[in-house]
């Protein structure tokens, strides 16, 4: 059964970047964001990228006011109702993601209605256990910048019923144009378990003085012909979700590789976020 009606609990930048794929794609869009204020970053956050993808000829002008008007938001998680799919998108904050999923269990009226995490931490059964619905609950993980980034990976939970799973890779398949790969529900899944040691190895050469900042970004850039070096790249993560995604590794495996490195722990604490606090190995305007 093709997906028509899609809920985006969460605008930030993994929330705004699946909504904008979801509307490109045709389907009507609602987005639950917490206040007025977010609601208002989260549309400039898709103006802002979709506009981008006119000027790079990705998309026609009509094409983009056509997809706009798709997405509608709100503050209410009721109003995400009729919703055939949810993708839950907010900060790695357990206890309001289980909240959330309590909720949707309450107030979506669909009872094939999927309802997945875009968590890159937090395993996705426990998310499942707070709803009445376990077998429709999975995790649909993408990566950023959503609308550029081709994968979509897929975590199936012993709970989950193979009807979900089949319909929700249907969906990142066939109608996003994703290509789906599909992981047990273990910390890391796949790419964060190769990905997030990497980036922590990173930090912990720079940490101990062995090299700059901007050495080791050029040594991966132009060494091993990576897009952006570790260094770059952790701040374009975000410097608190590679250490809370760094934190749920250690915690699960409980190895010294996963442990996140002090000065990523103090940047954390200081603020110093990356790219989306202005400040983090790099200074952004
Ligand atoms: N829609 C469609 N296409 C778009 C677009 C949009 N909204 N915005 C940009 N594009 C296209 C551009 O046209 C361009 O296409 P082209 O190559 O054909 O010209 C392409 O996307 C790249 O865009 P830009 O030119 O704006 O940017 P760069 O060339 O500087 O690349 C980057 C930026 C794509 C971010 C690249 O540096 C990169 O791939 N970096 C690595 C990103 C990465 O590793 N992400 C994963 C992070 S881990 C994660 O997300 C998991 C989490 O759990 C931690």
């Amino acid at each position: 059964m093709t997906i028509h009606r899609i809920g985006i609990v969460g605008g930030g930048l993994m929330g705004s970047g699946i909504a904008e794929v979801s509307a490109k794609a045709g389907l009507d869009v609602t987005i639950r964001e917490i206040d007025d204020a977010t609601v208002v970053a989260a549309r400039s956050k898709i103006e802002k990228s979709t506009g981008r993808a006119v000027d790079k000829g990705k998309l026609e002008p009509e094409a983009r006011e056509e997809l706009l008007e798709r997405i509608t938001y709100t503050t209410a998680l009721a109003d995400l109702a009729d919703r055939q799919l949810v993708v839950e998108a907010i900060t790695e904050n357990e206890p309001l993601k289980l909240e959330i999923f309590k909720t949707l269990d309450d107030v979506i009226e669909d009872e094939n209605a999927i309802l997945a995490s875009n968590t890159s931490s937090i395993p996705i059964t426990r998310l499942a256990k707070a709803t009445g619905r376990p077998e429709s609950v999975v995790g649909l993980h993408f990566f950023n910048p959503v609308p550029v980034m081709g994968l979509v990976e897929l975590i199936s939970t012993v709970l989950s019923s193979p009807e979900t799973e089949a319909r929700a890779e249907k969906f990142a398949c066939d109608q996003l144009g994703k290509t789906v790969i599909h992981a047990k529900d273990r910390a890391g899944f796949i790419v964060n378990m190769l990905l997030v040691p990497y980036l922590l190895e990173a930090i912990r050469l720079y940490e101990n003085g062995v090299a700059t900042a901007d050495d080791i970004d050029t040594g991966m850039r132009l060494g091993a012909n990576h897009p952006m070096g570790p260094l770059t790249l952790a701040d374009f993560v975000g410097l608190d979700t590679t250490k809370a995604v760094a934190d749920v590794l250690y915690d699960e495996f409980k190895q010294s590789q996963y442990a996140p490195p002090p000065l990523l722990v103090r940047m954390v604490e200081a603020g110093l976020l990356g790219r989306k606090s202005g400040r983090g190995f790099y200074e952004y305007q």
